[in-house]
This record gives structure tokens, sequence and C-alpha cells, in this order.
């Protein structure tokens, strides 16, 4: 079926331009874009039309690093650095979702939240859960979320959340035949190199080999990680080579953080097609660093963006990209580094994502409806008549749930 959504159209289907199409028309069939345009062709002059009048209809986002069971530690905690911080809170919490009846309470509040703030699209991790998992990918799939989510592994050095390293391939593979979902499907998730077993690890490769799986993980985030993982893989000249050791360092596999990475290891991302998933905010409240950004995107590394919840204190990804930008203008006076402008850090939270799915960046035809449409009429009135463009700058910074009119995901209305 033919539907149109008419209202102020804008994307960014390159990196640093927006394109703006006032009052435009964004044609769809059966939820998919079929094209946006100025002028609506006379062909389809008969089909119905939603008009949202002046409201801005924005591509919606992309969330492609969160913890799922850290929610509830959301905004708490952040006083000491990474491996403190994981030992003396984090590990805690996860171990709550061995309660099959609290992760449903949990995970629905946050699949909603995730919807109303804009967000239809993520890679994240549960708890090393099973159940807890299955739990979470069904309340996504119910909200409309959609994208990607990891059983964690973890079988070492994990406090109260480990699990046993035959448990944790036994359950991983249990968790792979529970996964029959439409639009929420399995990434392996090996925690991060500290948390994991050489043996577990080269088990995760070789399923993730065997299955054809995508892998998320963390990589050099935090000085005092990065000299741990020194030591547990002496043979490795830099923290990359421990998941290339094992077949988990490959095209798509997301790596979040890399405050850390040096020339070396960014040329390894970029070489292998890795992705880089920037948390600014996480990097700031755990005192980890400000990753190099300018620097990855200058040397062909693909990099989206993360909340990082609950390292990082804000779910809604235009905090997160107004974040990524005050990071890399503190990165400016350490480095000289030209600061992430409004559309850069926007394509990165929007746009570059839409790669990471298969997609194209922007609203192109072929590719299925992610939009998000939004009210800025109650923001603070301006001096003057604004431009699109600035619409949209103050919208990312300062919109809010009270700002969202209506949220598509995947072609369907999930909100609104
Ligand atoms: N490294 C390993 N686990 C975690 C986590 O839960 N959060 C962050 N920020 N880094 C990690
Ligand atoms: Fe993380």
């Amino acid at each position: 079926m033919t539907t149109i959504l008419r209202g102020n159209i804008i994307h960014a289907p390159v990196f640093g331009k927006l394109e703006a199409v006032p009052r435009g028309f964004l044609v769809l069939e059966d939820g998919i874009i079929r094209g946006l345009y100025a002028e609506l062709p006379p062909e389809y002059a008969a089909c119905p039309v939603t008009d949202y009048g002046n409201r801005l209809i924005l591509k919606s986002f992309a969330d492609l690093h969160l913890h799922a069971p850290q929610y509830p530690m959301l905004g708490m905690g952040m006083d000491l650095p990474l491996l403190d911080w994981l030992h003396t809170y984090t590990f805690n919490t996860e171990a709550r979702f061995a309660d099959a009846a609290y992760a449903r309470r949990v995970y629905r509040q946050l699949a909603h939240d995730l919807i109303t703030s804009g967000t239809t699209r993520v890679a994240m991790f549960s708890s090393r859960h099973t159940d807890a998992t299955l739990i979470l990918m069904e309340e996504l799939e119910r909200a409309g979320v959609t994208g990607y989510v990891g059983k964690v592994n973890m079988d070492r050095d994990s406090g109260v959340a480990q699990e046993g390293t035959e448990e944790s391939i036994r359950e991983t593979l249990r968790w792979l035949d529970g996964c029959r979902f439409a639009h929420v499907k399995p990434i392996l998730t090996p925690r991060f190199t500290p948390s994991c077993s050489d043996e577990l690890m080269a088990e995760l490769g070789r399923i993730a080999k065997e299955r054809g799986l995508l892998v998320q993980s963390h990589l050099s985030e935090n000085p005092g990680e990065v000299a741990l993982v020194k030591d547990l893989h002496p043979d490795c000249a830099q923290y990359w080579e421990t998941y290339d050791k094992y077949g988990l360092w490959k095209p798509g596999t997301l790596m979040a953080h890399c405050v850390h990475s040096d020339q070396r290891e960014q040329e390894a991302m970029a070489a292998s097609g890795v992705w880089a998933v920037h948390c600014a905010a996480s990097n700031v409240n755990l005192c980890s660093g400000t990753a190099p950004i300018r620097e990855m995107l200058d040397r062909g590394v693909h990099v989206a963006l993360g909340s990082d919840i609950a390292g990082g204190d804000q779910l809604a990804m235009n905090k997160v990209v107004t974040m990524s930008i005050r990071a890399s203008k503190i990165k400016q006076l350490e480095t000289g580094a030209p600061f992430l402008t409004v559309p850069e850090a926007y394509y990165l939270g929007a746009s570059a994502p839409q790669e990471w799915f298969g997609e194209r960046p922007g609203f192109q035809p072929g590719d299925s409806l992610h939009a998000v449409v939004v009210d800025d009429g109650g923001l603070p009135e301006p001096v003057r008549e604004l431009s699109l463009s600035e619409r949209f700058e103050r919208s990312i910074y300062l919109m809010d749930k009270s700002c969202i009119t209506a949220v598509y995901s995947g072609g369907r209305k999930v909100l609104g």
C-alpha cells in the first residue's frame, strides 16, 4: 500500500551535509521508501497523506552501544574508574537479571523509553542470562525497536556476574536457538578481553564463523584496562590483536570506546572494517578520556555513536550527539583536531549506522523508513524566524520526549 508523509524533511545523506526539503513528501510502499520529493508526482495524487504541518521529519537515531541491564543504575555510581566501577556497581546490578520478572519490568520500560526518545535501531548488550536476554529481545520487538542484542559472555574476573566456561558456551547456543524474532537479531558479545578466557574467546570465534554472526565488544577504553589486557596476552602487541587472534576482529565488528586507540590500532580498524562506537558521556563520566574521533574519521574508520547506558547517563541520542560535539571541542583544545559540527555529529548518530545495518545514509529509495517527527513549537521563542537548518540544530540540542510527535521504525508507525 502506498502512503505519504508530509512535513519539513531533513536528513544527512552525506557526512557533514544536511539536505532540507521544506514541506516535502516522503512516499512509502509498505513502509519502504519509494522517493523523497519537493513536489508530489501526479501518480501519487490519490494516495493518503499524513501531514505533519510545520514539524520536522528527521531520520531517527541508532544507539550502537548500550547495556540494557545497567538501566537500573542510570545516573548513579560514576565516581570510579572503569575496572573498579565494574566490580563495585555493575556486576552486582547485572546479577539481578537472573530474575525473569525483574528483567521483564526493566526491559519493558527501557524499550518504551528508547522509542519515545526517537531511537529505533540498537546494538545492545544484555547480561549473561539467557532467559533475560530473550525477554529483552521480546520487549524490544514489542515496542518496535529493531537491531541486535547480545547475551554477554563473561567467564573470568567478573564477580557475582561470572559464568563458567562450559556454561557460557552452552547457554550461548541455547540463546541462539531461542532467537526467533522478526526485527531483533543476535550478535555475539564477549564482554571484553579481561572478562573472557582464551578458551571462551576461541569458541566464540568458531561460533561466529560457523553461523555467520556479527560481534560486539569493548576496546581501549581506559589505561588500567589496556595494561591488564597486555598482562593477559603478552603475545599481542596491542589490545585489538586479542580479538583478532580468535577470529572476532572482522568486517562489521563493533568496538565500543577506542579512547586510547593509537594510529596502529586505528589503521587495523580501518583495514578490517571494524567500527568504533563513540560513547562520549561515558568516557567523561568514568574519567576514561576523550576519543580521537576526527583522527579516526580521517583514517577511514567507520564511526557510530552509543549512549553506553549506564556508564553514559543520557539515553536520548540527541543528547549523545551533542555530548560528542562537546567532547570533540575538548579534544580540539588538546590536539587542534577540528571539532565535530552539528551535521557531522548527527550523521554519526543517525546516518552512519544505516550502513552498518546494510542500508544507505539518509532517506533513500529501497530502504525501510526510520523516522522521528519533531515539534519544536514549544521551544523558547526565537528572536526571528529560523531557517530549517537552524531549527534542526536547535532541536538536536534541546528536544526531549515532549517534542516527539511520532516515530516510525522499520516502516511501521510505533509512536503517535
Ligand atoms: N567494559 C567491559 N564492560 C563494560 C561496561 O559494562 N561498561 C563500559 N563502559 N565498559 C565496559
Ligand atoms: Fe559499554
